[in-house]
C-alpha cells in the first residue's frame, strides 16, 4: 500500500499524489494542484503548523515524552532545571553542564530595581497577578534592548537564562504586590523551587526553609508543566517569534494566551466547580446537568488526549503527598467522586473525556496556600522553558512569518455613503 494520498480536482480532472511523511501531507504540494483554495481549519484541529523534535504526545495511548524521555521517569528522577536544559538543548546535561546551568540561572534571579519600582508597583492594588506578569515580561524587553539580536547565539542564550531565572521572581512579586506584602528578594543559596517558595511566603524570618515535600511537589509540577508541544500559548510564542520579535515580547504573548480559562485558567475553574458542587451527594445531579449541556466538567477532556492525561495520574499522586503535610482538601472527596462517576458514564467514555492536568493541580496549589489568581502564574513559570525551546527551534528552522489565509464571508464591494445620507 502506498504511503500517499491522491487528490483530484473534479473541475478539471487533474490529480496529484502527495506522500504521507511523518504522519502529515505537505500543504505546498496541495497548493501546486489547487492554488487559491485554502484549508478551512480555524482552530488548527487538523493542521500541523510546525515540525518539532521537542515533545511527543500520543493522545490515544496517553503518552508524553520530552526529547524522548517518558514524563513518568522525569517526574520521578529529574528536577525542573534539568528538564528545562533538556527541552532547550536536546539532551540531559552532564554534571559540569548542569552545575554551570544551575549557576547561571541562580545568578540571574534578581530583577532590575526599576522593574519592581516603576512597573510592578505601578499597578492598581488589586491587580490580577497574571495581568502583572504578562506586562512585566513584556517590560523586560525594554531593559534588555540587545535581546533584539535574536540570531546571535550568545545573546539568545543570555535572554533564555534571564527569562527562566526571573519568572519565579516576577511571579512571586506579582503575588506579594496583589496582597499588599513587601517584595522578597531572591535567596540564591536556595534551589530553584525553594527560592520561589521563599519569595512567596517569607515574612519576618531571616531565612525561609520550605517544607521539602512541598518544594519537591512544586518542582514536580514544574516538570509536568514545562512543555506540551503546540498548545495555544506555545503557538502564540511561535507566531509572534516568527515575526522576529524579541523573546520577552514573544513570551509576554504566550503568557497572555495562557491567561485564558480554556488554557492556563482551567484549574481555577475546577476549584470553583468543586466548591459549587459542595458535597459528594450532589455529584450525580451535577453530572446529569453537564450531560444535558449545562456547563462542562472542568478538568476533563483534552484536544489531544483521548485517554487519561499521563500528567493527571502523576499529579494525583503528588496531591496525596502534599495533603500529608497540609491536611486533606475538603474538595478532594468531591473530585474523586466526580472522577469515579464520570469514568463510569457512557457520555464521558464515548467522547473519550478523561481527567486532564488541571483536574488535581488546583487542589494542590490551594492546599499549599496559593490564591486562585496565582494558578495560571504557576503554570507560566515552568512553561517558559517550553516556550523558549520552541522559539529557538523556530529560529533555527528559519521559518517564514506565520500568516494564515481566510475564507472571506463579508460584503461585496460597495460605495461609501456620506454620513448625512445613512
Ligand atoms: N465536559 C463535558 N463535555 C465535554 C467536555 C467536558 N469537560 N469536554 C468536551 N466535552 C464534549 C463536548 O460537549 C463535545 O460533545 P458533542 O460531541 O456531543 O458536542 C465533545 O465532548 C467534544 O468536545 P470539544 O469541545 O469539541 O473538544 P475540544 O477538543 O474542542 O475541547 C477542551 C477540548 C479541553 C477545551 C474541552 O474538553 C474542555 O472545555 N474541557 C474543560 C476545560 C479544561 O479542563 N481545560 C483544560 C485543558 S488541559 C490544560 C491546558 O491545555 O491548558
Amino acid at each position: 500500500m502506498a504511503e500517499s494520498i491522491t487528490i483530484t480536482d473534479n473541475r478539471t480532472g487533474e490529480s496529484i499524489e502527495i506522500p504521507i511523511v511523518d504522519g502529515g501531507v505537505r500543504a505546498d504540494e496541495w497548493a501546486k494542484l489547487l492554488p487559491g483554495i485554502w484549508f478551512y481549519d480555524p482552530a488548527f484541529t487538523t493542521t500541523a503548523a510546525a515540525e518539532s523534535s521537542i515533545t511527543y504526545i500520543d493522545g490515544d495511548e496517553g503518552k508524553l515524552e520530552y526529547r524522548g524521555y517518558p514524563i513518568e521517569q522525569l517526574a520521578e528522577k529529574s528536577s525542573y532545571l534539568e528538564v528545562a536544559y533538556l527541552l532547550l538543548y536536546g539532551d540531559l546535561p552532564n554534571q559540569a553542564q548542569l552545575d554551570e546551568w544551575v549557576h547561571q540561572i541562580t545568578y540571574h534571579t534578581f530583577i532590575h530595581e526599576n522593574v519592581r519600582k516603576r512597573f510592578l508597583e505601578g499597578f492598581h492594588y488589586d491587580a490580577h497577578p497574571m495581568g502583572i506578569l504578562v506586562s512585566a515580561v513584556a517590560a523586560l524587553s525594554t531593559f534588555y534592548p540587545e535581546a533584539k539580536d535574536i540570531f546571535d547565539p550568545a545573546t539568545r542564550d543570555k535572554q533564555v537564562i534571564r527569562l527562566i531565572a526571573k519568572m519565579p521572581t516576577l511571579a512571586a512579586a506579582a503575588h506579594r504586590f496583589s496582597v499588599g506584602m513587601p517584595f522578597v528578594y531572591p535567596d540564591n543559596s536556595l534551589a530553584f523551587s525553594e527560592n520561589f517558595l521563599s519569595m512567596m511566603w517569607k515574612t519576618a524570618e531571616p531565612r525561609y526553609e520550605a517544607n521539602p515535600v512541598l518544594s519537591r511537589a512544586i518542582d514536580t509540577l514544574f516538570i509536568l508543566h514545562a512543555d506540551h508541544e503546540q498548545n495555544c500559548s506555545t503557538t502564540a510564542m511561535r507566531v509572534v517569534g516568527s515575526s522576529h520579535a524579541d523573546p520577552y515580547s514573544a513570551c509576554a504573548a504566550a503568557c497572555a494566551a495562557l491567561y485564558g480559562p480554556r488554557h492556563g485558567g482551567a484549574n481555577e475553574a475546577v476549584i470553583r466547580m468543586l466548591a459549587s458542587i459542595g458535597s459528594i451527594d450532589n455529584v450525580p445531579e451535577f453530572i446529569r446537568a453537564v450531560k444535558e449541556g449545562h456547563g462542562r466538567l472542568q478538568g476533563f477532556g483534552h484536544r489531544v488526549y483521548k485517554n487519561y492525561d499521563p500528567r493527571a495520574k502523576l499529579i494525583r499522586q503528588v496531591a496525596y503527598d502534599v495533603f500529608e503535610v497540609t491536611g486533606k482538601s475538603p474538595l478532594l472527596d468531591i473530585a474523586l467522586k466526580l472522577e469515579e462517576v464520570a469514568l463510569a458514564d457512557e457520555y464521558f467514555t464515548s467522547r473519550k473525556l478523561y481527567p486532564n492536568v488541571d483536574f488535581y493541580s488546583g487542589l494542590i496549589y490551594q492546599a499549599m496556600g496559593f490564591p486562585m489568581e496565582m494558578f495560571p502564574v504557576l503554570f507560566a513559570i515552568p512553561r517558559t522553558a517550553g516556550w523558549l525551546a520552541h522559539w529557538i527551534e523556530l529560529l533555527d528552522q528559519d521559518t517564514k512569518i506565520a500568516r494564515p489565509r481566510q475564507l472571506y464571508t463579508g460584503n461585496g464591494r460597495r460605495d461609501y455613503i456620506p454620513l448625512e445620507q445613512r
